[in-house]
């Protein structure tokens, strides 16, 4: 790789960019907000909550100050909730440093909660013009290609060889274009699951895997654990025109959000029925609802789900459907069962 290669990203980067909504601004706080969205989801989807989120929270002030059900709610969907609650706690760090934007150095950013090095090097690199590199999956990817390097991409020794090589090419002038058009490159040409469009890669003269015809070798998968499966039961219980939710444990998977109270195994509609009379439940009637699937990125759920008629509430939160649309955060495992009742 030499320097006309970069020469040749950028220019194919300058013609093929897509007209995405953060590639409008200078503000660190909105490239943060949107780097953080788009860690493991897909661009199609982030637009819609960037908007929105910028909207209700548009500074780091609003961000520190909003509360964290509000929070929760504006990220109601995208997943990885723990993202959310780091946003809140850098926000609330980076003013009780006295500053009142993100700061702008490596050491500094580094530091601040749920800021990783990409995160640190997409923020420094696309909002304040630096030369640090952003290394994702996607970067790696192209550059396991171009050299077939076939060593584990997510070692950091590898990955920090490939930070020094970016760097020795980054300048200032086009910090920002450098790292967005390798993102758009993994995102456009060099494509993770199907067949990459070599034909259109600016990398096409030097790319080894190209060469050879190996591209779909590379990144060498190694071999993933597979996901536990965890079966469950999940309770609707339904009083007049209410729903019960209740605030999950503030440890674990979907920490701190609501859900439908569920049991960790399986129960056939016979099985509930003795279950609500054992637990006292005073109830008219229980329907099945169906089995819902949700896959995470280490655990899977198998859902049976449940409508219980009440005769009579019980202590907790019973919500009619606005409030619970539109003041409570319901991760997308139960909304999917909600979307049924609904
Ligand atoms: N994925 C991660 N960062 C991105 C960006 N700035 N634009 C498009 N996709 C991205």
């Amino acid at each position: 790789m030499k320097e006309n290669d970069i020469v040749k990203l950028l220019n194919w980067y300058s013609i093929n960019k897509r007209n995405l909504p953060w590639r409008h601004t200078d503000d660190s706080y909105k490239i943060w907000i949107s780097e953080v969205m788009l860690q493991q989801t897909r661009v199609e989807a982030v637009k819609e909550y960037y908007h929105r989120f910028l909207v209700q929270l548009p500074d780091i002030e609003s961000l520190a100050a909003v509360s964290e059900d509000n929070l929760l709610k504006l990220w109601e969907g995208l997943g990885y909730y723990s993202r959310a609650r780091n946003l809140k706690k850098c926000a609330e760090k980076v003013l009780s440093l006295g500053y009142k934007k993100l700061p702008n150095t490596e050491e500094e950013i580094k530091n601040l909660p749920g800021i990783g090095p990409y995160t640190a090097g997409a923020i420094l690199s696309i909002a304040y013009h630096q030369c640090v590199p952003a290394i994702d999956g996607n970067v790696m990817r192209i550059l396991s290609r171009v050299f077939e390097d076939s060593r584990d991409m997510l070692k950091k020794s590898v990955q920090e060889e490939y930070r020094s090589l970016l760097k020795s090419f980054m300048k200032e002038k086009y910090a920002r274009d450098f790292t967005e058009s390798f993102i758009e490159l993994g995102a456009l040409i060099c494509l993770p699951n199907g067949t990459p469009k070599c034909l259109e890669c600016p990398f096409r003269s030097i790319c080894k895997s190209y060469k050879h015809h190996t591209m779909l070798n590379y990144p060498v998968k190694r071999n993933k654990k597979e996901r536990k499966v965890e079966e469950k039961t999940v309770f609707v219980f339904q009083y007049k025109n209410t729903f019960f939710i209740q605030k999950r444990n503030n440890t674990g998977l979907l920490a701190s959000l609501y859900e439908f109270p569920n049991e960790a195994f399986k129960m056939s509609l016979e099985e509930v029925n003795n279950y609500l009379l054992q637990h006292n439940y005073f109830f008219s009637s229980v329907f099945y609802l169906g089995e819902f699937r949700h896959i995470f990125s280490h655990v899977e759920w198998h859902m049976n789900a449940y409508v219980i008629l009440l005769n009579q509430k019980f202590k907790g939160l019973f919500l009619e459907k606005e409030d619970i649309e539109t003041k409570y955060s319901l991760p997308t495992a139960f909304l999917k069962v909600y979307q049924k009742i609904k």
